[in-house]
C-alpha cells in the first residue's frame, strides 16, 4: 500500500491585471517589474469571490481528476494567509460548498510554504492512521485583498489563485509518492513579511486602518537573500535523504515568488533553467497557491512521466520554508 497523488486541480480568476495597468495605478513601469521580478501579469479575483470560492473551483477539478466524490474525503486542509474570515476556518466553509460531509477540516498558516506544510501533515495522517484514506489539501489565496494598491513595493508582486492536491492510500502500489521532505521555520524573522494589525496583538481599529496596518508589508531584499539560502538548503537535504542528485530531477517546482529568486536557487543547485517550472510571469506570487497551480499545469501539459522526480520547494512569511521530493 502506498500514498499517492490521486488528483490535482487549480483555478485562477478571469480578470488579468497587467504591468501596463499597474503603471496607471502607481509609479512603476512594465520594464522595472519585468526585469526585477519576471512578472508580466497576475489574476485578480472579483469582489464577490473569496478564497473559499477559488479553492472550490480548484477542488472540483482535483476531485474530477481523482475520479472521486467530495463525500469520499476524510479531511480538508486549507493553507492560506487570506482566509475568508478569521474564524470559522475556510476549510469548513469549503467543506459546506463541496458537500464533503465526512471530512474534518482545518486551516493551516505557513504563508507561501503552506502547501508543502499541508502535504506533510496530510501524508503523515495517511501513514499514521488507518481510518484516513483520502485528504484534500489546498493552497488558496486572494492576496489582492491584503495588498496596498498604493504601495509599489508590494502591489506589483502578488496575484490570486488556488491549487488543490488530493492525497490518498492506494492498495495497488507499494510506493509512496512523497519520497523525502524537509520543513523549517525561524520565528526570528517574523517582522520582515507580515500584516501588522488585525490580530490579538493589535486589533483592528479606525487607527490601524488609517495607518494601513491591515496590509501586507515586506522587507524585499532581506526576504530575497533568506529565501534563496533556505530553499537551497532544504532541497539539498531532501536530495541527500533520497540518495539522488540534481541530475536526477525532472522538474524543480519552486514557489513562484520572483524569477530572480528561482534562477538563483536553480543555479546554486546546478539545475538547468529549462528544468525549473516557472509561471510567475503569468500569475505573479500567489503564495500558498503557486506550487499547486504549477503541478496542475505539469499534469495538463503532460510534462512529467511516471517515475520522474519532481522537487518542490517553498519559502514564506514566518519565516517558513521547505522542500519535498515527489516520485511522479
Ligand atoms: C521586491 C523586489 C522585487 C525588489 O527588487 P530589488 O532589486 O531588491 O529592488 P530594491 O529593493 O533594491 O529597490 C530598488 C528601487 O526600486 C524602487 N521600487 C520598488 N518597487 C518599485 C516598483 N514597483 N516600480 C519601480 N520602482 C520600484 C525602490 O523604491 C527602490 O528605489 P530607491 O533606490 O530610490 O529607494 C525584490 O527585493 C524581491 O523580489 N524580493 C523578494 C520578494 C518576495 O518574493 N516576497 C515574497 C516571498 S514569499
Amino acid at each position: 500500500m502506498g500514498i499517492q497523488i490521486l488528483g490535482i486541480g487549480s483555478y485562477v480568476p478571469e480578470k488579468i491585471l497587467t504591468n501596463v495597468d499597474l503603471e496607471k495605478m502607481v509609479e512603476t513601469s512594465d520594464e522595472w517589474i519585468k526585469t526585477r521580478t519576471g512578472i508580466e501579469q497576475r489574476r485578480i479575483a472579483s469582489a464577490e469571490q473569496a478564497t473559499s470560492d477559488l479553492a472550490y473551483e480548484a477542488s472540483i477539478k482535483a476531485l474530477k481528476n481523482a475520479n472521486i466524490h467530495a463525500e469520499d474525503l476524510d479531511a480538508i486542509i486549507v493553507a492560506s494567509i487570506t482566509v475568508d474570515q478569521v474564524f470559522p476556518s475556510t476549510a469548513c466553509i469549503l467543506q459546506k460548498k463541496l458537500g464533503a460531509k465526512h471530512a474534518f477540516c482545518f486551516d493551516l498558516e505557513a504563508a507561501c510554504s503552506g502547501l508543502l506544510y499541508s502535504l506533510e501533515v496530510a501524508n503523515s495522517l495517511l501513514i499514521g492512521n488507518p481510518k484516513y484514506k483520502k485528504i484534500l489539501v489546498l493552497g488558496a489565496e486572494k492576496l489582492s485583498s491584503i495588498v496596498d494598491w498604493e504601495d509599489r513595493n508590494t502591489c506589483v508582486l502578488f496575484g490570486d489563485g488556488a491549487g488543490a492536491v488530493i492525497l490518498g492510500k492506494c492498495e495497488d502500489t507499494a510506493e509512496n509518492c512523497i519520497i523525502a521532505s524537509d520543513l523549517g521555520a525561524n520565528g526570528k524573522y517574523t517582522d520582515i513579511l507580515q500584516i501588522p494589525a488585525g490580530g490579538s496583538r493589535i486589533p483592528t481599529s479606525a487607527e490601524t486602518v488609517a495607518n494601513k496596518q491591515h496590509y501586507l508589508t515586506m522587507a524585499g531584499s532581506d526576504v530575497f537573500k533568506l529565501a534563496v539560502n533556505a530553499m537551497v538548503g532544504s532541497c539539498k537535504k531532501v536530495m541527500k535523504e533520497a540518495g539522488i542528485t540534481a541530475k536526477d530531477i525532472k522538474w524543480l517546482v519552486p514557489h513562484q515568488a520572483n524569477y530572480r529568486i528561482l534562477r538563483a536557487v536553480a543555479s546554486r543547485l546546478k539545475i538547468p533553467e529549462d528544468e525549473v517550472y516557472m509561471n510567475v510571469n503569468r500569475f505573479g506570487n500567489t503564495s500558498a497557491a503557486s506550487i499547486g497551480i504549477c503541478l496542475d499545469e505539469i499534469v495538463e501539459g503532460n510534462l512529467a512521466e511516471k517515475g520522474d522526480y519532481v522537487l518542490l520547494t517553498a519559502f514564506g512569511g514566518g519565516l517558513t520554508w521547505g522542500a519535498m521530493l515527489l516520485k511522479w
